[in-house]
């Protein structure tokens, strides 16, 4: 089984910082059981497609909408990212929800297109700090992925990233016992409504993940990949996450 390197840059690298991390990113020899993906910003797409041509790395964006054209401005389609050789898209980032105020119907739409559109999907989940400590983290882990999976028929793959909101760039880092538990959670959850489908499912974990902690979430049960902000903007510090996680 494969594990999940995925890596969102946020608005971060234009293309020629793009390409002068892949560049660099590239001479590094990875373990084959590694599988990578790049949510590169929209407008370095074209030129890190160019860049990993023939490499096994997985490109994508970090929002696509749910039209593929039309009077929408200022978003993404879909349906043009695979034009342009990506082949993935992330939905449902916390800072999509927070800053963008995309809530869990909106989501829903995305997701169908993008799996239409045959874009291999990551969708976030996660819950707030002031929601963990009303104790609310799994009716709204459930409320996220129940909204966001409504009569979804999977067309290219799946996977969700478990996000809790407060360990998002802040360095602060979920405990081993509470990404096991809210992982167990999400596969209870895939399990009943994806039935057999479900273990092709992955449950990432994100939200300051670093060289140095990486080994030991990667152990941690139900943990299938990362979803990596900050660290995945250093060639070196990715490398270092990948050989931490051993493949
Ligand atoms: P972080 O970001 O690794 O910088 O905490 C994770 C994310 O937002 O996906």
């Amino acid at each position: 089984m494969s594990f999940i390197i995925a890596s969102n840059w946020k608005m971060n690298k234009g293309p020629q910082e793009a390409e002068i991390f892949f560049k660099s990113f590239l001479s590094f020899v990875l373990p084959d059981a590694i599988e990578t993906y790049f949510f590169v910003p929209a407008l370095s797409l074209q030129t890190s497609v160019e860049i990993l041509a023939g490499t096994t790395h997985h490109l994508g964006v970090q929002n696509t909408h749910f039209e593929v054209q039309g009077a929408w401005t200022g978003e993404n389609s879909a349906r043009v990212v695979s034009q342009m050789g990506g082949v993935a898209t992330l939905l449902g980032h916390s800072e999509r929800r927070q800053y963008f105020l995309e809530d869990n119907l909106l989501i829903q739409k995305k997701i169908e297109t993008a799996q239409k559109e045959k874009l291999k999907t990551i969708l976030c989940v996660g819950e707030t700090l002031e929601q963990r400590k009303k104790g609310q983290t799994h009716s709204i882990l459930i409320e996220q992925l129940e909204a966001a999976c409504l009569g979804l028929t999977l067309q290219s793959d799946f996977h969700i990233a478990y996000e809790p909101v407060w360990a998002i760039g802040t360095g602060e880092v979920a405990s081993e016992n509470q990404v096991a538990e809210a992982h167990r959670w999400i596969r209870e959850f895939l399990k009943q409504r994806f039935l057999n489908d479900n273990q092709q499912i992955k449950i990432l974990y994100g939200g300051s993940v670093k060289p140095d902690n990486a080994k030991a979430l990667s152990q941690v049960p139900e943990v299938g990949g990362f979803l990596i902000g900050g660290a995945s903007l250093i060639p070196e510090s990715l490398y270092q996450i990948i050989q931490a996680v051993g493949g």
